[in-house]
Parts: C-alpha cells; structure tokens; sequence
C-alpha cells in the first residue's frame, strides 16, 4: 500500500518533470522560430535610428577630418551698426566659410533693406552664395533671452542651409578679427572639429544673488515694441536638477553640439532654455550650463573664448572700447577676435593694414584671392582654389594660443569645473 503510494508519487513527479522540460522546449523554439524576423527587424531599425541618438553621442569624441575646415559665422547688429557689420564681415570674409548677418528690428527698415541689397549686389557674394541676411529679423533685447534666441535662430539657420561646415562663432558688429581666415582656418585645421570654445565656470559667485535668483522678463518675446526687460518681485531658488555655470558671451561651437542645442533630442537644452527665459544676461550662461551639465559634450571643452576684451577691474557691464593704445596687448594676447570697437575707430585701420593686408575692396586676400592687376575684380580672376591656404603671422600667434591652451596641465581640470 505505502510502496504503491510513492510509485503512483513517482510516476506523478517524472509526468511533471517530463511535460516542464517539453513546454519549456517548446517555448524556447516558437520564440526561436517565430522572433528570429523580429529580432532582425528590430536591430536594422535599432541602426537606422542610431545616429539621432546615440552614435552621435559617441561620434562626438572622434570627430576628425582631414580637409580645411570651415567656420559659420553669425554677425549680428542693431540700430546704425550697417557699416560696421559690413566691415566686420568683409575682414572675416572667406569662400570656404558660411554667413548670416542680422540687424535687428530696432534698425530701421531701410537700414536693413540696404544690408540685403549690399548681399545681394555685392559680386563676390552673389557668386558664391555663402552669405545670407536674416530677412525676418527678430526683436533683440540687450541682456534678455532674445539675444539667445537670435543666436538659436541664425545657427538653425546655417544648420539648414549652411552645409557642411565645423564651428559657429557669433560675433557682433562691433567685433574685429586680428588674424586672417587663412590663418584661421589653417590654424584649427588640426585640431579635433569636436571641441568647443566657451570660456566658463560653476564659481558663480555675486552671480547667485545678482542673476540666479532675480526673475526678469524680457518683453522682447511678445511685444512688437522695443522696451527693456524688468523684474518680478518674487525670487527663486538655485536650480537642483542641474548645475548652473557663467562665462563669456563669446564662442566658437562645434557643429556637434549646435546639433544637440538645435535639434533637441535631448530635453536638455530645451528645458535650460526656458529656465534662462528669465535670467539677466543669458547669453553668459545658457550654452556653458548646457554643455556642462550633458556628460557626452563636457568633456568637448575648451575653457577659453577666443577673444581680446578689456574688461575694467572689478568688471562693469561694457567692456572698455579698444583703441590705439591697445593695439599691442591685442597683438600679444594671440587671440582671433577682439572687442569691442568704436565704428571706424583709427585702430581698425592699423589691425587692417598691420594684421590682416586688406586689400583696396576691403577684403583680405589669401590663398584664394591674391590680385596681379590693381583694378581687376573678383570677378575677372574667378576664385582660385579654395582648399588651399595662405597662412601668415597670424596663423602663428593663433596656434601660440591653441598649443598652450590644449597642452595646459590643467586643461582637463579647467573643463566645467
Ligand atoms: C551673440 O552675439 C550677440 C551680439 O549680437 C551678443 O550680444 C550675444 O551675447 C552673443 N552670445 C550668445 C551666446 O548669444
Ligand atoms: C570625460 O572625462 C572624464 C575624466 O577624464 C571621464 O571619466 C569620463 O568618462 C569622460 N566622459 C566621456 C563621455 O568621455
Ligand atoms: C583703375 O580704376 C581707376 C578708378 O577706379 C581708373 O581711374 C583707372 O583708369 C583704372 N585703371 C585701369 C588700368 O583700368
Ligand atoms: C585644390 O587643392 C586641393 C589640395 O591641394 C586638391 O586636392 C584639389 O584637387 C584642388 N582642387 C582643384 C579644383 O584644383
């Protein structure tokens, strides 16, 4: 009876044991058999959508290329800044490069209907069709958002349009390069096209009390009117989620990460944009806090902004206008840019003849462009090849610069710290 009943348990057990091992084996081969397609979808879907995502992302270490590369420039003016920005842009001007100009809304409509003409007749332009004038120009408040805005706006649109180029500078009528493009372009030629130049730090300082915590409105993005921002007598706390860093309002940006700024894959830079919608003088934080605060680009950058800018001590809002006096600090400091200028100040005149050889067009010849006859034009020599360089002086100095600044002991310290 005993031993029946533990034979009829056994015979239990190993049906039991037996029907498990058959089900699992069955489980394990219908999925086998009826996935194997599915996997495979799965994974060429996986790959197309990769460089959205995350190929990008590691694209962004290894980002080198062998050719010249090539610079989109924003230069942006407002109320009387035409001929200025008109030789600012003549001094940067070259084939390879792309550009966007804007006067703001505050200049007049005539002001800046006469800049779209001067870029639509100017011969050299219309041939070769990199440069373009941000016709819907935008309401731009001096220390608000806007001024991000219009930085967003001109860089989407070089994005758009721009084709291929590796670093956006954003520069105003009242900057002046101290180097050729020649120079300049040889210059960063063989350096990574992932770094980005952007002057920073999370030492916040006066800064916390000052603009951290101030709520301000800029009117700029709802009214038709110019008028200034103001204050809302509530005050907020230090942002938790991510950390804030300040710096310059000068950079030079990787393609990479205008893409991560421009796109907005990642909530990041859309949710700093909005937070900076209400913060004094946005331009010297938005970009360093995003880039800072994305694990996949801090390590991109560059703790310098490429600029000579006499500052008093302690700062003040303006920096001081650079005049003669300053021509051989300017020089010394190795730096592509310098502000701010006063319009046709005696200074630019001796950068002209002294840095960058302008010749009587105002352009500044290079490789691609060297004049035999005194009146010939552009237009009856044709461009030479654009590809190649004519590197000078300042190529030298810039390079001074970048060595130093890439060699630093404590170049890695300095990135978002
Ligand atoms: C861009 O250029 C303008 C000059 O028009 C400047 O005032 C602004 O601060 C710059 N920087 C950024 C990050 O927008
Ligand atoms: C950035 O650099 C740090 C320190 O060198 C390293 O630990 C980290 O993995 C790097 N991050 C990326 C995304 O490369
Ligand atoms: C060059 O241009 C100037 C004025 O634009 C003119 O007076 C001169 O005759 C021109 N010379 C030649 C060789 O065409
Ligand atoms: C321009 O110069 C580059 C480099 O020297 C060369 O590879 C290329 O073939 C040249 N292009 C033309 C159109 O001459």
């Amino acid at each position: 009876m005993d031993s029946n009943k533990s034979q009829k348990k056994k015979k239990w057990f190993v049906s039991l044991v037996f029907s498990l091992v058959l089900s699992t084996l069955l489980i394990f081969v219908s999925i086998f058999v009826s996935s194997s397609s599915s996997f495979r979808f799965y994974r060429i879907r996986v790959k197309k959508d990769v460089p959205h995502f995350v190929e990008s992302k590691l694209r962004v270490s290894s980002r080198q290329d062998s050719s010249v590369p090539r610079i989109a420039y924003l230069i942006s003016g407002s109320m009387g800044d035409g001929e200025s920005l008109k030789r600012t842009l003549k001094a940067l001007y070259h084939p390879r490069n792309q550009y966007a100009v804007h006067l703001d809304l505050e200049a007049s409509t005539q002001e800046r209907l006469e800049l779209a003409n001067y870029v639509k007749n100017e011969p050299l332009f219309a041939q070769l069709g990199n440069v373009r004038v941000i016709v819907k120009a935008n309401l731009v408040t001096y220390r608000g958002p806007t001024m991000v805005t219009n930085t967003l706006h001109a860089a989407a649109i070089l994005l758009k349009e721009g084709g291929d180029w590796d670093w956006f500078v954003n520069l105003s009528a009242s900057d002046y390069p101290l180097v050729t493009q020649d120079d300049l372009l040889h210059a960063v030629s063989t350096i990574p096209r992932h770094f980005n130049f952007i002057e920073h730090t999370s030492d916040i300082g006066w800064k916390e009390y000052h603009r951290a915590k101030p709520i301000i409105i800029d009117p700029g993005l709802y009214s038709l009117h110019k008028s200034d921002v103001f204050w809302v007598t509530e005050k907020r706390n230090v942002p938790s989620a991510y950390t804030l860093f300040t710096g310059s309002a000068w950079m030079m940006l990787s393609r990479p990460f205008v893409e991560y700024c421009i796109w907005g894959w990642d909530n990041l830079p859309r949710n700093v944009l909005m937070y900076y919608a209400n913060f004094l003088s946005s331009p010297e934080g938005y970009f360093h806090t995003v880039i800072c605060n994305a694990e996949e680009f801090r390590n991109t950058t560059v703790n310098h902004d490429l600029h000579f800018i006499s500052w008093d001590n302690p700062p003040k809002q303006h920096p001081h206008f650079l005049k003669d006096k300053d021509y051989s600090r300017m020089v010394d400091s190795n730096a592509p840019f310098a502000r701010k200028f006063g319009r046709n100040d005696p200074v630019l005149d001796k950068i002209d003849t002294e840095l960058l050889g302008l010749n009587a067009d105002g352009y500044v010849p290079g490789r691609w462009f060297s004049r035999v006859k005194p009146n010939m034009t552009f237009l009856d020599l044709g461009i030479k090849n654009i590809t190649q360089l004519r590197p000078g002086p300042g190529a030298k100095r810039l390079k001074t610069l970048i060595n130093s600044l890439l060699s630093a002991k404590d170049f890695k310290e300095n990135q978002c710290a």
